[in-house]
């Protein structure tokens, strides 16, 4: 995820912007990049990779070397890729002729934008959609030589997700601010006068004492001794640990990841769903022509994900579809047919067992798309197209905003098929389109859903076993809730079809065996059901998770009404995520870096 800072002091400005973008290093980024100005004097830095290679440039510099801390403002970038390669000239900031501009979010409305300024005589050079930005804001400068008025005509203009800190030579002791949507926090330094800017408060601590964290719609301008807001603001006591601060507050970074998903599917969903369609302009036109099948090929929870998609698949675009866990198609000697769309799964790209399966099915000539939440990543430069996920960084080992993200981007490829194919129509479309829109809402944790699993989570800390049981979509959301619990608390637990329990496993049932049961009310009910009042009848320990009262449980954990199956999917994967890292606090174990386990796995 992209992180901003700025200065606007005494102190030696490029050494605050590097190490401030040190500070958010944790958030994950490609590239990075400050630029400077004090007075007609304006340079900019770019590099990519780690912030020691922009270092390294800004300190190799003979003509300002860093410590002469001639400048009074500046601001910087680190940089996740999402329109564009990681590239230098892709990097933040961006500049107009005599502006600079960062920005963190999505501008959805860019390609609009770029070509009216192109015709109006702007030239671009980079892939990015901020580049639009900073060129819209000398737009009007141009025509009104009035900054502050330019730069709000430019926001009006903006549409999508952003934070933006603007700098120009035409008012050269300020820095133009503006938050819509990513997060952005302005601090008064300890010294006179100082104004820091971040995305987090990760970098002000120790610098600065009073903050604002700004709310949604809020713009300004700042420059020393004077902060204008274009609304009021609330000033608070910054954090004073760097940890807590880097976690957002939350106790393991885990946590904090279950709770950003409902923000994080927003970014995932921008550009692409529009008011009546669906599009992915990272995918040829012709994706899907010659295609008969489509093969799924992940490991653990990017597997889950692949198989939930596989019945979306189905049902949406009437083209066949398996799914296979990498590890083993490598080895089995796999059929590869010209006909086949190979699709990779991976929050890392890094995979070892995934990586080597898309290269053999590159080898066998398929066409392939690799879903992952890392640019540049391995996976990504052997894939012909790559969507990616747009989670930001996953910290916990444990996956979960990975998840979430591939499960929407996987539906949204399924429809987007599905309309290709013209195995659905308008009408259903529609109502796809509008249920994904609410799926942020059905991320939402709310504070008694939390409380309740950590309530419930004492009650299942012994036993010989869980079973977590659903049916359809519902059982690979079964098999991540298993692989959560296991992962983190070390107990035993299988995620299993309902349907399939009476094949034997059902042999296992006793009140030490508990059962954790997916009852969606808008997808087999009354079937899953059935499977659940056969457990109850064998005494086995059960706990619902439904929005529907089912009297022959245990404990029950109710969700929200909803009218589709996979709103309901969502509430349920925040209720399994909780509960697994609820039950793993109690064991006193450690959350964000289980036993055993890495992030990521690139040995076979
Ligand atoms: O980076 P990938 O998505 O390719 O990783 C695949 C698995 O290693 C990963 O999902 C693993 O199962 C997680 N620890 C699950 O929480």
């Amino acid at each position: 995820m992209c992180g901003i800072v700025g200065y606007i002091g005494k102190k030696n400005t490029k050494q605050i912007l590097i190490d401030g973008l040190k500070e958010l290093e944790y958030r994950g980024y490609d590239s990075a990049g400050i630029a400077l100005l004090e007075g007609e004097k304006l340079e900019v830095y770019k590099a990519v990779g780690k912030i020691k290679n922009l270092e390294e440039k800004v300190l190799c510099n003979q003509i300002c070397p860093a410590k002469d801390g001639t400048f009074s403002l500046g601001i910087g970038h680190t940089r996740w890729a999402t329109h564009g390669k990681p590239t230098e000239l892709n990097a933040h900031p961006h500049l107009g002729v005599y502006s600079y501009v960062v920005h963190n979010g999505i501008i959805e409305n860019y390609k609009e934008l770029k070509e009216e300024l192109t015709n109006a005589g702007h030239n671009f050079v980079s892939q990015t959609d901020t580049e639009v930005i900073v060129h819209l804001f000398e737009y009007y400068f141009n025509q009104s030589n009035d900054a502050k008025l330019s730069f709000h005509q430019t926001i009006e203009r903006l549409e999508g997700a952003y934070s933006i800190l603007l700098i120009t030579k035409s008012m050269p002791d300020s820095i133009f601010f503006m938050k819509h949507g990513s997060p952005l926090a302005i601090a008064k330094g300890n010294d006179d006068g100082e104004i820091y800017f971040a995305s987090s408060d990760a970098p002000l601590i120790g610098l600065a004492h009073d903050v604002v964290y700004l709310e949604d719609g809020i713009s300004g301008i700042a420059s020393i001794d004077n902060l204008e807001f274009s609304d009021e603001v609330k000033w608070s006591i910054l954090p004073s640990s760097k940890l807590f601060a880097q976690k957002d507050g939350f106790r393991f970074f885990m946590e904090k990841e279950i709770y950003e998903q409902k923000d994080v599917v927003v970014d995932t969903m921008m550009g692409r769903l529009k008011d009546n369609a669906i599009e992915f302009d990272e995918l040829p036109p012709h994706i899907l022509d010659g295609i008969n099948e489509i093969k799924i090929c992940a490991c653990g929870t990017s597997f889950h994900a692949g198989l939930t998609a596989s019945y979306l698949f189905e049902r949406l675009t009437k083209i066949r579809c398996s799914v296979e866990i990498a590890s083993e198609f490598r080895y089995k000697e796999p059929l590869l047919s010209k006909d086949t769309l190979f699709i990779v799964i991976s929050q890392s790209g890094e995979t070892a067992d995934t990586l080597e399966a898309l290269k053999m099915a590159k080898n066998g000539g398929l066409k392939s798309i690799a879903v992952c939440n890392v640019d540049n990543s391995s996976m990504t430069r052997v894939a012909d197209a790559t969507v990616l996920l747009r989670a930001g960084i996953e910290k916990g080992v444990a996956s979960t905003k990975a998840f979430s993200t591939q499960t929407v981007v996987l539906w949204m490829m399924a429809l987007y098929f599905g309309k290709i194919k013209g195995s659905i129509d308008n009408k259903k479309l529609q109502d796809e389109l509008k249920t994904l829109k609410a799926v942020p809402n059905s991320l939402k944790v709310e504070n008694s859903l939390h409380e309740k699993c950590r309530r419930l989570s004492k009650r299942y800390l012994h036993g010989h076993g869980f079973f977590f049981i659903g049916r359809d979509v519902f059982y690979p959301l079964a098999l991540e809730g298993a692989l959560k619990l296991k992962e983190i608390s070390y107990l035993h637990a299988e995620g299993y079809p309902a349907g399939e329990m009476k094949h034997g496993p059902i042999a296992l049932a006793d009140p030490e065996l508990f059962t954790i049961a997916l009852m969606p009310q808008h997808l087999h009910y009354d079937k899953i059901k059935s499977n659940v009042e056969e457990l109850s009848a064998r005494d086995s320990t059960i706990c619902a998770i439904s929005p529907l009262p089912f009297e022959l449980s245990d404990d029950f954990i109710l969700t929200k009404e909803t009218n589709h199956y996979m709103l309901e999917f969502f509430e349920m994967l925040v209720v399994l995520q909780l509960f697994s890292m609820e039950i793993s606090v109690r064991l006193g174990n450690d959350v964000d870096m289980p036993r055993n386990l890495a992030k990521s796995v690139t040995v076979e």
